[in-house]
């Protein structure tokens, strides 16, 4: 039998016949839809990822996909790739798996073959340990096709849930997001959203007002600010599409490709690590605010200092940032916004970041600075029991190298939970400023000197003469340095160098935790 060559010609003609479709269908829905996106403010699917890969890396699969149905239309028309480009390519040379939805192709809505799409991708990036990157903008699930489409989505959310902890998972919602489709980005560890042009809900305005007879616009009910500030469900809120790739590149740049990974390094050569503006930050009334950004970017490399969840929960500042090249995660407990206590989201928002570190190898550490839990019927009917919990057994199950810096208040149950040695923390260190006690020296001595204030000819003498009492005692780092629960008093300026001495002890650290299926972190 005669061998079929590349040059046989029914196959030349069928592989031009497909290409020359492929390159009208890399229009996706034809120009006037393209126009209509740009319109909106909008890049296509392809040039988003254009902006995110390295020129050249990215290689795409499936692009002659087809979606099966017949229905209601559907067997008029037909787009090679079905309204999503999926593939692998790099981001500062680093392999990542892709898929940018294509809103000019039935306004990206997710078919059976769309979903098969993305599914094939997340099971390559979890067997070859790489990022996926999704890039959101659809109509949800596939009208026309039914159940198969929600069958899609039910592939994907357990891929996602499989995914995570695995590799990191990251999504950018760059146009609707709506009904069950936001709950796969809500699984992923990172959601990035596009200011005005982005929008996530289970329903939307017009069911809204139906059910609650609230008025809302698609953008106060879920657009970027708002989840960004009110929801905490996005982490970034960027002005456009532009800025919004360039913070996913920024923000791959500390992560590592997968749990076994190490976390990124940059060359660091050593210099003078004694940083003495840190000695200016703690003002001199333990009462006054100041902002722990000072101390964190006094304390990390450069500008490196990359916060997540900025806008959030604003009480607790998280986020990633190099120490002598190296990732870290960093929490500090934020005095300029409510005292740093620590309330319902500032807990949550915290001990999600910690298991992120956690899953994929990135040290962390703490900056304290905390006068104990939100008290107050709002905090206790919602559940700060709960939720604090969270925290608490984020850090506990963490066994990452884990440092800690007591800058200036470390009270009660929230000493505790901020990351202290007890709950297995490698290292504590505390600046000289450090008040670490049951509670602030005032509200302690009305306690436990109750009766002697009320008895004393003055009152007030007695008082301020027993909070002096309590804050020698007590609102010092010595008691628990004398226990060894502090490892060293320092200087603030000395901070940096000490840190970076201490994770480079740390680096090979080993710590499991017991045998067990999984831990009930309390949800
Ligand atoms: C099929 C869809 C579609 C969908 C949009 N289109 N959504 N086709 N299935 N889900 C098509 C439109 O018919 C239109 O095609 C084109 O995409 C562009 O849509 P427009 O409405 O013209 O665009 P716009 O005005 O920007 O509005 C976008 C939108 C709106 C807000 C997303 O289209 C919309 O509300 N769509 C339906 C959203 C929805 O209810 N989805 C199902 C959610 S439930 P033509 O050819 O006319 O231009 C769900 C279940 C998931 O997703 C379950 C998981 C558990």
């Amino acid at each position: 039998m005669a061998k079929r060559t590349i040059k046989d010609q029914v196959l030349q003609q069928k592989f031009e016949e497909l290409e020359h479709k492929n390159q009208e269908s890399l229009q996706g829905g034809g120009q006037k839809r393209i126009e209509q996106q740009h319109a909106k403010g909008k890049l296509t699917a392809r040039e988003r990822l254009a902006l995110l890969l390295d020129e050249g890396s990215f290689e795409e699969l499936g692009k002659f996909v087809m979606h099966r149905s017949k229905d209601f239309g559907l067997d008029k028309e037909y787009y090679l790739g079905d309204g999503v480009v999926t593939g692998y390519g790099t981001v500062h040379g680093r392999l990542v798996y892709v898929f940018s939805q294509d809103f000019t192709v039935f306004g990206g809505s997710l078919s059976e073959t769309h979903a098969e799409k993305i599914v094939k991708i997340m099971d390559l990036a979890m067997k070859n340990g790489a990022p996926v990157i999704g890039l959101n903008d659809s109509g949800g699930a596939r009208i026309q096709e039914g159940v198969v489409s929600l069958g899609g989505y039910a592939d994907i959310f357990y891929r996602n849930t499989l995914a995570s902890g695995v590799v990191p998972q990251i999504s950018a919602i760059m146009g609707p997001c709506a009904g069950g489709a936001v709950y796969s980005p809500a699984i992923t560890d990172f959601i990035f959203m596009v200011e005005n042009t982005s929008f996530m809900f289970v329903t939307g305005p017009n069911v809204v007002k139906t059910v609650t007879h609230e008025n809302v616009t698609a953008e106060e009910l879920g657009g970027a600010i708002t989840h960004s500030t009110k929801s905490g469900v996005t982490h970034f809120a960027c002005g456009n599409e532009a800025e919004c790739i360039q913070q996913i590149k920024k923000l791959l740049s500390y992560i590592p490709q997968n749990c076994e990974d190490e976390v990124p390094r940059q060359p660091y050569t050593a210099g003078d690590e004694s940083r003495p503006q840190l000695n200016e930050i703690i003002p001199a009334n333990p009462n006054q605010p100041y902002d722990m950004r000072e101390v964190i970017n006094g304390v990390v490399d450069g500008d490196s200092f990359f916060e997540v969840h900025k806008n959030f929960a604003e009480n607790i500042v998280v986020g990633f940032a190099r120490l002598a090249g190296r990732s870290i995660g960093v929490v500090g407990n934020q005095p300029a916004s409510m005292a740093g206590v620590l309330d319902i989201d500032s807990s949550v928002k915290g001990a999600r970041f910690v298991r992120f570190c956690d899953c994929f190898n990135i040290p962390l550490l703490v900056f304290e600075d905390v006068p104990g839990f939100l008290p107050g019927t709002d905090q206790e009917w919602n559940a700060i029991i709960t939720n604090g919990a969270k925290l608490l057994f984020a850090f506990s199950e963490a066994t990452v190298p884990r440092v800690t810096v007591i800058t200036r208040k470390a009270y009660g149950g929230a000493y505790d939970v901020m990351n202290s040695k007890h709950i297995g923390a490698d290292l504590n260190y505390a600046w000289p400023t450090a008040e670490i006690a049951v509670m602030g020296a005032k509200g302690a001595a009305e306690i436990i000197f109750k009766k002697e204030i009320s008895e004393a000819a003055d009152p007030e003498a007695k008082l301020n003469e027993k909070v002096d009492e309590y804050t020698r005692k007590f609102a010092n780092p010595y008691r628990a340095a004398h226990r060894g629960y502090i490892d060293e008093v320092i200087y603030p300026d000395q901070t940096r160098e000490k840190l970076i001495k201490a994770y480079a002890m740390l680096e090979n650290k080993v710590a499991t935790l017991p045998r067990k299926k999984h831990g009930n972190i309390p949800l």
